[in-house]
């Protein structure tokens, strides 16, 4: 275990086992269709790439950048930093997140996509906070439930350290930096 993490709150089997999981349903509810998956960068990649990878129906793959985390707290304001390459009118679209917070960030991308005339829109999550949520969103695909804490590791970060970690693991108080735990 890396020397900055208190617990590991999910196994690189249990990840593993899940996300297999998770892409057998999209395969079997998406059957004969082409699905557009749209990850949300950064914290996304490790896990989209994993869905991939056990999918069993055609797929295109996109990428948004977005941007709204300082640290271990969210400044509460959405920005994209980096938009589609691809035109998303009249595909079905599904969102991949690496972790429902607060919502507002799957809420800006599900009003953003909407102007551009998806067939369908639909949001996978490898990770959901629901202790944290500020506005409602509709989860279609969820890994894993989890209390309310700074998680790192299979993509997610603190100030980009650790996304390369195979399991999901909490961060250490002493590995926070001071002014991130005054509160
Ligand atoms: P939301 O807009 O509050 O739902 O936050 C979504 C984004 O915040 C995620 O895509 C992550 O990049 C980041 N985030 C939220 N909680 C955590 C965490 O516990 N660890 C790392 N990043 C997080």
């Amino acid at each position: 275990m890396h020397r900055n993490i208190e617990e590991i709150l999910i196994t690189e089997e249990e990840i593993r086992k899940r996300v297999r999981e998770l892409s057998q349903r999209i395969s079997k509810d998406y059957k004969d269709r082409c699905v557009t998956f749209i990850g949300v960068l950064k914290g996304s990649f490790v896990f989209l790439s994993d869905i991939l990878k056990n999918l069993t129906i055609d797929c295109n793959v996109d990428f948004i950048g977005l941007s709204s985390y300082e640290g271990t707290k969210s400044t509460g304001i959405v920005r994209t930093v980096l938009d589609l390459k691809e035109n998303i009118q009249d595909k079905d679209v599904i969102i991949v997140e690496d972790i429902v917070d607060s919502g507002l960030t799957a809420n800006y991308l599900i009003h953003n996509f909407r102007t551009r005339r998806p067939k369908s829109i639909r949001i996978c999550t490898l990770l959901d906070k629901p202790a944290a949520r500020k506005i409602y969103v509709p989860v279609k695909y969820k890994g894993f439930s989890i209390p309310n804490k700074f998680v790192v590791g299979y993509g997610l970060d603190y100030n980009e350290n650790y996304r390369n970690l195979p399991y999901i693991g909490v961060l250490k108080k002493s590995a926070i930096k001071k002014e991130d735990l005054c509160q």
